[in-house]
């Protein structure tokens, strides 16, 4: 994937031609002007936890299944990975102490939600995963953050809030309450939009949808009822649409940081379409980590300052 965006890269830099020649060239023959989508990185601020402890012990979504048996330690190698290409992107990444006993904890993204500062925390709908909360609360008084908000209503931060623009989309349907919709527009004073998730394989908004920069977007329609599909198609009608097969790789769980997107390498379709719309596809392989119903974004919270 890196190649074929490096090559598109290479097409689009400017040839010796002076701009004189160019201009006189378009005077005589009209040929319109190509403008070679230019697309930018923002550094960023990520919070993530190491898999020392992942495992599949209970399913609570479709993708688990405890008795496939999981390579934790490979779990780990993967995940550092991911990590290492985010530092190496020059992105900031935290890291939250893994608590034994808590094998989801790897998934970040539902740790809170993080806009200006401010913390939302989360409130799991299942009993297995209840503790994160308050460690993930912890975490972030700890770390000096003045603001944090413990929820009154189930969300599971990143995982159902997506930040859009200046405002964030929102799910309900699997886990995400739509009392935590009101409460997450209150706490933050953005508006909140929601969506309604059907298919219990995208039990997640980040499992369907995910933000490309500013408010460009790509996503599954499948996952969302024919009212979000209605809804979605009039905020984005531009938006890049994912195929039944990429997303099944959870290739929509992918991480942007304006430019680069990281998703899961199987997820090719989506890896070209993202090529041609300007962005750089870097394609990683995080195959235990989906056996609990997770790629890149799961493990990644982003802290918006
Ligand atoms: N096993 C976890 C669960 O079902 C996976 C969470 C994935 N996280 C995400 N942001 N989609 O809760």
């Amino acid at each position: 994937m890196a190649t074929v965006a490096a090559q598109q890269a290479r097409t689009a830099e400017p040839t010796a031609e002076t701009t004189a020649e160019r201009a006189a060239v378009h005077a005589v023959h009209a040929v319109p002007e190509v403008h070679a989508v230019q697309r930018s990185a923002t550094p960023r601020r990520y919070l993530m936890c190491r898999p020392t402890h992942f495992a599949v012990t209970y399913a609570i979504n479709p993708w688990m299944n405890p008795a496939v048996p999981v390579d934790t330690a490979l779990a780990v190698r993967q995940w550092e990975q991911l990590r290492e290409l985010y530092l190496s992107l020059g992105h900031q990444v935290d890291l939250i102490d893994p608590v034994p006993g808590l094998p989801d904890m790897v998934y970040a993204a539902n740790g809170a939600t993080v806009v200006d500062g401010r913390v939302l925390g989360a409130r799991f709908h299942h009993p297995e995963r209840a503790a994160e909360g308050s460690a993930y609360l912890d975490w972030f008084r700890a770390a000096g953050f003045a603001d944090v908000h413990d929820p009154q209503h189930v969300n599971e931060g990143e995982g159902d809030f997506l930040v859009v623009g200046g405002w964030i989309l929102a799910a309900q349907g699997f886990r995400t309450r739509p009392e935590a919709h009101a409460e997450a527009q209150d706490y933050f004073g953005r508006p909140v939009v929601g969506l309604r998730l059907v298919d219990p394989d995208y039990y997640h908004l980040d499992t369907a949808l995910a933000v490309l920069d500013g408010d460009q977007v790509m996503y599954y329609p499948g996952a969302f009822s024919p009212g979000s599909q209605a809804v979605l198609a009039r905020l984005f009608p531009d938006a890049l649409q994912a195929t039944a097969e990429d997303a099944a790789v959870l290739g929509l769980n992918a991480v942007s940081d304006g430019r680069h997107v990281i998703l899961s390498q199987a997820a090719t379709g989506l890896a070209a379409q993202l090529a041609a719309r300007g962005f750089e596809p870097l394609g990683v392989d995080l195959s235990e980590l989906l056996k609990g119903g997770g790629s890149a974004k799961c493990c990644t919270l982003e802290l918006r300052s």
